[in-house]
């Protein structure tokens, strides 16, 4: 057995069995900004500083992906003022994450359609993107007009096309063909799954690469999830027996 070092035994995690992939809902920042009496858009603000914190410390301990539910296609029912502070909030992330780009070496990438977004957020997102693409250390995924099903009709529809216009031939669609159709192509599963906020289920997030995932759900509101409620997780993730259908 490896012996655990000094850092490991700090975090109460094995730094040889860290999730490859991270995957979070953020939720619970109108409830964080109602208990303190606060609007709901303050507790999207707190939430974005949540995210900051927690990618820069997933990046630290050598996290390889991690996929943020930011905004989901189902998210476009909220009130324009709110839906307009989130959008805010993402652009300013993107304007600092663009600053610090060499510096920090993340790539970025974002799953869902933007199309419908801002011409201004647009440009933010092509712009992360590109300039991110060189970079190899952590690579965060921000789901923005994001939904699962939405991820798999797309998929299918583009699948189809390619093979009409006969960019692609028309063999046998296994998991592995169609899974270069997602979003996530190219990249592993997650193996973690976190919903803070004392939700039980996952609101249309990776249900296509989340099959095997490991699930793991607290009742701390998203703004207050701090670095050791992610060591919380991953311990609880390293003491699973993962069986992917096996024995
Ligand atoms: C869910 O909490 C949160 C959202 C729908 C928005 C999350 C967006 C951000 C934190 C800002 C932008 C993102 C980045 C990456 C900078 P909720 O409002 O459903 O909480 P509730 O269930 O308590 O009402």
């Amino acid at each position: 057995m490896m012996e655990l070092s000094s850092t490991d035994l700090e975090k109460g995690w094995d730094s040889d069995k860290l999730p490859c992939h991270i995957a979070i809902i953020m939720d619970g920042n109108g409830r964080w900004a109602q208990r303190r009496a606060l609007p709901r858009t303050a507790g999207h603000a707190a939430g974005a500083e949540t995210f900051r914190r927690i990618a820069t410390y997933c990046k630290d301990i050598g996290i390889k992906y991690l996929t943020i539910y930011a905004f989901s296609t189902e998210n476009w029912k909220r009130p324009p003022a709110e839906v307009k502070v989130i959008m805010e909030l993402l652009e300013k992330y993107l304007h600092e994450a663009l600053g610090k780009m060499e510096k920090d070496r993340v790539k970025m990438k974002f799953f869902g359609d933007v199309t419908v977004l801002s011409p201004k957020l647009q440009e933010l997102i092509a712009q992360t993107e590109e300039l991110s693409a060189k970079f190899e250390g952590v690579q965060i995924n921000i789901c923005v007009n994001y939904g699962g099903r939405d991820e798999i009709v797309r998929a299918a529809e583009n699948y189809v096309s390619d093979v009409k216009n006969g960019r692609i031939a028309d063999e046998k669609l296994t998991e592995e063909s169609f899974s270069r159709y997602m979003y996530s192509a190219g990249m592993p599963d997650p193996d973690l799954v976190i919903r803070p906020s004392g939700e039980l289920r996952l609101s249309n997030f990776l249900i296509w690469q989340t099959a095997y995932s490991e699930l793991y759900y607290t009742d701390v509101l998203w703004p207050d999830f701090s670095e050791q409620e992610l060591d919380k997780a991953i311990v609880s993730y390293q003491n699973r027996n993962r069986r992917f259908g096996g024995i």
